[in-house]
């Protein structure tokens, strides 16, 4: 089968199901497990963070900085669209205490005027802002500028107040925009990212961040059950995903764009090719409204051995990944205008 649904079906490499079969491991509980010391060291080198914190997820590790970072009763202002938002399960609420501050942020970018209107100090009746979130790349396809980044930054120092941010595909941010994912992570105090996406390792990610965070982050993710034990085994795929992954996701985005490209020339669907930065393609397809076509339009694609998700908000997500080349791009392609015709 071709999966598109999502860059987090991949699975490991045989290259990392070797070095996984033989890593060197120990208790992570006595700091002790080797190869998740390695892991983590580089982690914080790549970002350009004092330390960082070897976690089970994406959503763990976004919830962990909240949870660090906000007192409970406190509020932390985020794009609507963004992933803590929107796909964590309403877990701000009940893991760091804190509400949530939604803004409307077009192609990810938080709005500086919007921003700075939500800020408030703590007072008799409202709570303090705690801590601001970003995305990047942000989940709706989107590789936000460093540009768009930096006034956010500022105004958070103004304030005193700590950013976060979601770098789930932080590699494919830098990519598309052709910098260091250091030069992302800069813009803020925190930084998760996931090995297990577009990086192809089987679980795992990182939060980075200033040396005394990652200490209280390390207590609290033992207090949520996360600690864990020989995690070696699965820091050594991190390992191999962080070294040799990043460089090659630039082919990822090409054939993303290959698709979107082709995508556009069918009649009826809806597309924005050049806002298609990273390795996910959105568009729309009107007629699929009716969930009948929508139904019928995934069996045409099962039928060419391609699985897609059905329309989420109307859109379609096409995501590509290690594992689909050039071969599997056109096929998904041949099998698009099949599904699309008219
Ligand atoms: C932007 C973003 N943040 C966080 C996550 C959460 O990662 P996980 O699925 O590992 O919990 C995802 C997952 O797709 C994501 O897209």
């Amino acid at each position: 089968m071709i999966d598109i649904r999502s860059d987090t079906v991949t699975g490991p490499t045989e290259g990392m199901r070797k070095a996984m079969a033989g890593a060197a491991v120990g208790d992570d509980g006595y700091g002790e497990d080797p190869t998740v010391n390695t892991l983590e060291a580089l982690g914080a080198e790549i970002t350009g963070k004092e330390a960082a914190l070897f976690v089970p997820s994406g959503t763990f590790g976004n919830q962990l900085a909240l949870f660090t970072w906000c007192k409970r009763g406190s509020e932390v202002v985020l794009g609507e669209e963004c992933h803590i938002m929107r796909h964590e399960a309403g877990a701000t609420a009940v893991i760091a205490g804190a509400q949530t501050r939604p803004i409307g942020a077009p192609g990810g970018v938080l709005p500086v005027s919007a921003l700075a209107e939500r800020l408030r100090r703590r007072d008799l009746h409202g709570p303090g802002t705690s801590l601001i979130c970003l995305e990047n790349a942000h989940s709706l396809g989107r590789a936000v500028p460093l540009a768009a980044l930096e006034p956010v930054r500022r105004i958070a120092r103004e304030w005193d107040i700590p950013l976060h941010l979601d770098g789930a595909r932080i590699f494919n941010a830098a990519a598309a925009l052709h910098v260091e994912a250091a030069q992302i992570a800069a813009h803020a105090d925190s930084v998760m990212f996931c090995l297990s996406k577009g990086l192809c390792a089987p679980a795992g990610s990182l939060l980075a961040g200033p040396k005394d965070f990652i200490q209280e982050a390390r207590m609290r993710r033992k207090l949520l059950g996360g600690g864990m034990r020989q995690a070696g085994i699965l820091a050594a795929a991190g390992i191999i995903a962080l070294k040799d992954f990043p460089n090659r996701l630039v082919e990822d985005h090409r054939r993303a764009r290959y698709i979107a490209g082709h995508l556009a020339a069918i009649p009826g669907v809806v597309i924005t090719p050049e806002e298609q930065n990273i390795n996910m393609v959105f568009f729309s397809y009107p007629p699929a409204q009716d969930q009948a076509a929508a139904q019928k339009i995934q069996e045409v694609f099962a039928q060419n051995s391609i699985r897609i998700n059905a329309p989420q908000d109307g859109r379609y997500r096409f995501v590509t990944h290690y594992w689909i080349g050039d071969r599997e791009a056109g096929l998904v392609v041949k099998a698009a205008q099949e599904a699309f015709a008219p």
